[in-house]
């Protein structure tokens, strides 16, 4: 049976292509995607959801989420010292068409909520890829969700260096607290950090794979790797894109893809320099049941067979409707 998941998103390069693999993967049903403020401001990151969506042929809800973090002051990936890697418009790059669905009326806690309460118990996972304001609003707005979801796969934190200060990863740092609530609840939680999806980089053969598909998708794909590479190699002089939140979204498909450690994982939310660190205890130094399932190493192969595999099945879905079309 597929998964259900509902995806999580502040779309960003690296959301669209996790988007683009939750929906072309016969393994996940994705059944809801909801929007938070990260990497753009809520109604840029909203938008680029919804074109996404459009651009993909998902045709699932889509609500609007958290506009501001619930503590701090907000900050998005442009005010963030080390620069912008997704562009003014949060998805910089291709054109992209406009939106044909409109969005859900619902605030996304509510969405999630309304989703995980008519599910049946374990049914729905939920899988944060951008600040967790939403999980944290939806876990005080029904905290039987905590009980209800299967798990929470989230693309978030690091065990070694941050990226948005040397202790913090960008989705953690932007609303620590709600990180906090996250980590800090009785469900299964599994953190997709950066020491993880730092090995789930867009090298020039896999762009040449992705080329090699030879549809619009695939184009518009290889132009946003192309996007985010280079802004990747200036402001962080990293080589080759990492496709962090698509990482999640293979960790539900295939659990086999990521392997995982079991850690108690604590995340700060007091430090001066250390504010969004996701403290991360292997040996039970603190004395504290593991609370989380830390991935530490990804299938390279597997990995790209996924993203590969959705994009060639999209673009035959798209080629056959075209032909029925014409
Ligand atoms: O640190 C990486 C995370 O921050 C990813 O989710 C990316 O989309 C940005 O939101
Ligand atoms: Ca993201």
């Amino acid at each position: 049976m597929p998964r259900k998941i509902i995806l999580d998103v502040d779309p960003g390069h690296d959301d669209a292509i996790a988007i683009l693999l939750a929906h072309g993967n016969p393994e996940i049903d994705l059944v809801a995607v909801t929007t938070v403020a990260g990497n753009q401001i809520l109604p840029k990151v909203t938008y680029n959801a919804m074109r996404v969506a459009t651009l993909v042929g998902a045709d699932v809800p889509i609500a609007r989420g958290a506009e501001f973090p619930l503590v701090r002051k907000q900050t998005t990936d442009g005010e963030l010292t080390v620069g912008s890697v997704h562009g003014t418009s949060g998805l910089d790059g291709p054109a992209l068409p406009e939106p044909t669905m409109e969005l859900d009326p619902r605030p996304a806690a509510q969405l999630i909520v309304d989703t995980v309460m008519a599910a049946e118990p374990q049914e729905i996972t939920l899988v944060p890829v951008g600040p967790l304001t939403n999980i944290a609003l939806a876990m005080r707005l029904e905290p039987k969700i905590i009980g209800r979801v299967r798990e929470v796969v989230l693309m978030g934190g690091a065990y070694t260096q941050g990226n948005a200060t040397p202790a913090a990863e960008f989705n953690i740092y932007a609303d620590p607290e709600a990180a906090s609530a996250v980590f800090s609840a009785d469900w299964q939680v599994t953190m997709v950090g950066l020491d993880l999806t730092h090995q789930a980089v867009a090298t020039p053969e896999i762009k040449e794979r992705i080329r090699a598909i030879g549809s619009p998708l695939a184009q518009t794909v290889v132009a946003w790797l192309d996007y985010f590479g280079g802004t990747y190699d200036s402001v962080y002089k990293l080589p080759h894109p990492p496709i962090h939140d698509a990482c999640a979204v293979a960790r539900v498909i295939n659990p086999d893809i990521l392997h995982v450690e079991d850690a108690f994982v604590a995340v700060e939310t007091r430090g001066q320099w250390t504010y969004g660190d996701t403290v991360t205890d292997f040996l039970g130094a603190f004395g504290e049941p593991f609370n989380t399932l830390v991935a530490t190493k990804l299938d390279f192969d597997a990995f790209w067979n996924l993203i590969i595999d959705a994009i060639t099945t999209i673009s035959a879905q798209q080629s056959q409707l075209s032909s029925v079309q014409s």
